[in-house]
């Protein structure tokens, strides 16, 4: 073996130090760092790189690509996410909560696939008998897969030597060790050098490895942070366990755009793609109600309509909270910051409570506008109307800014059957767009003006 050699790796940012200290001089985070040895596996990739051999330099125009087409997975929604499909000798790490549905995507995937390719599902989590019991459920083609039970990653590097899969599923990275490491399984040393020794493997043979990995609470890869760093892609499947809807959501792609969403819905045949997902969080009641209105949102390529809620209540603390679920808790506390300066609306000895219905999380900054409204609408205890929908960029001095895709996302709200809509000045469509009554606003203080207006 190899010499190995001790460094401490931060959990958190994956810097390496020489030595231990309570804090990371990198990131700043405390208590993150952790003993690591690197042994060969890792001291062989740093000498090689992945793809395991000593290159020279070469013009970039002369590096030869052999045209590899990409793999579909089967499912329109994955490969949206994918960029169109999974890459031989790529390394696809996909993380989520305990229950997200990660296995039973994957499951799904690989039945399928194996019916025209070579592919192998190694799971260190559940029985085979598990999985076989929730395939044969799912009325999945089980025939062709091979599946392993294991955890050893030099076992399984062997019986990728000998069965030469095509595509591999790890379920979970976190479970697998290498004799060579010291620490336990899960721990950072152990899965980081797993993943090197698995990647590493992977484009030496040209196979697509897909790595299922935990998430901790905050929402981090648990542990080992510094996985990022070695993978292609990184995939989030979203969605509350207890919600119908779940999201996949790519947020590093070495292939293609990271914007993509894909929507799924878990169900008793295991999970079904959403299509057309346009209308899915829309679940309106029937009487209108005081801080609920519907914003489009745009993801990738898609609108998406959203009902954004909000709750404004007098506290009974002497610091009020601002809760914000699916949206940026930083951007609601600019948001009221930006309402009380520009619209006069004092909300500071108020508890302030906003959701987005469904489960969904929504980064995109059109949302601004629909959450104010919402928070206004609460604030006076007012109905906004049913029919209406809003989007729009707000900025620090009350301005409400355009955002990308104004026409698609009014023409999409007009086909779910809306008939007002309250956009940024320079959203608003030349020519009408039918059924459509549409104000496009420059200022903060134009929106308050118009939701007097509704009362
Ligand atoms: P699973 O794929 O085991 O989650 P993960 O591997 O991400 O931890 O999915 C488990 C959840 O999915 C479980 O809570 C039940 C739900 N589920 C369904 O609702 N329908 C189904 O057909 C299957 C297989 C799972
Ligand atoms: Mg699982």
């Amino acid at each position: 073996m190899a010499k190995s050699k001790t460094v401490y790796v931060c959990t958190d940012c994956g810097s390496e130090h020489a030595k231990w200290q309570g804090q990371c001089s990198d990131c700043g985070e405390w208590n993150t760092l952790s003993r690591l040895s690197v042994d060969s596996t890792t001291a062989a990739v740093r000498k090689r790189g992945f793809a395991g051999e000593i290159q020279s330099a070469q013009r970039l125009s002369d590096v030869s690509m052999e045209d590899t087409p990409r793999l579909s997975t089967g499912m329109k929604e994955f490969d949206r996410v994918l960029g169109g499909g999974l890459v031989p000798g790529s390394a696809v790490l996909i993380s989520g909560n305990p229950g997200a549905g990660k296995s039973t995507l994957l499951i799904q995937m690989m039945c399928r696939l194996a019916e025209s390719n070579p592919a192998l599902y190694v799971t260190g989590e559940e029985s085979l008998a598990q999985i076989a019991m929730r395939a044969r459920r799912l009325q999945l083609p089980i025939e062709q897969l091979n599946v392993m039970s294991q955890t050893n990653v030099d076992n399984i590097i062997a019986t990728w030597d000998d069965m030469k899969p095509r595509l591999m599923v790890i379920d979970s990275i976190q479970v697998m060790y290498l004799d060579s490491v010291e620490s336990a399984p899960g721990g950072v040393a152990q899965v980081r050098e797993c993943a090197a020794a698995l990647i590493q493997q992977a484009k030496k043979t040209n196979t697509v490895l897909l790595l299922v990995g935990h998430v901790t609470k905050e929402g981090n890869l648990a542990g080992p942070r510094v996985l990022e760093h070695m993978i292609d892609c990184f995939i989030m499947l979203e969605g509350d366990n207890d919600s119908r809807y779940r999201t996949l959501r790519g947020s590093k792609n070495r292939f293609g755009a990271v914007n993509e969403l894909g929507i799924f819905a878990m169900t008793d045949k295991g999970l079904l793609e959403v299509s057309n997902p346009s209308a899915i969080f829309l679940s309106r009641s029937e009487e209108p109600s005081p801080g609920s209105v519907v914003m489009v949102v745009w993801e990738g390529t898609r609108p998406l309509l959203v009902e954004a809620q909000a709750l404004v209540d007098s506290s009974a603390l002497g610091n009020p909270r601002r809760v914000a679920v699916g949206f940026e808790q930083n951007r609601l506390a600019m948001l009221l910051a930006v309402l009380h300066r520009h619209g006069g609306l004092q909300v500071g000895d108020q508890d302030v409570f906003v959701n987005a219905v469904g489960g969904i999380r929504v980064a995109e900054t059109s949302s601004d506008l629909a959450l104010l409204l919402a928070v206004i609408s609460s604030f006076r205890n007012k109905p906004l109307p049913q029919d209406l929908v809003c989007f729009g960029e707000v900025g620090l001095s009350g301005e409400i800014r355009p955002v990308p895709n104004g026409q698609e996302r009014l023409r999409e709200a007009a086909k779910h059957g809306f008939t007002q809509a309250i956009v940024p000045k320079a959203n608003a469509p030349k020519g009408p767009i039918e059924g459509m009554r549409i104000t496009g606003i420059q200022k903060l203080s134009e929106a308050l003006d118009l939701l007097s207006g509704f009362d």
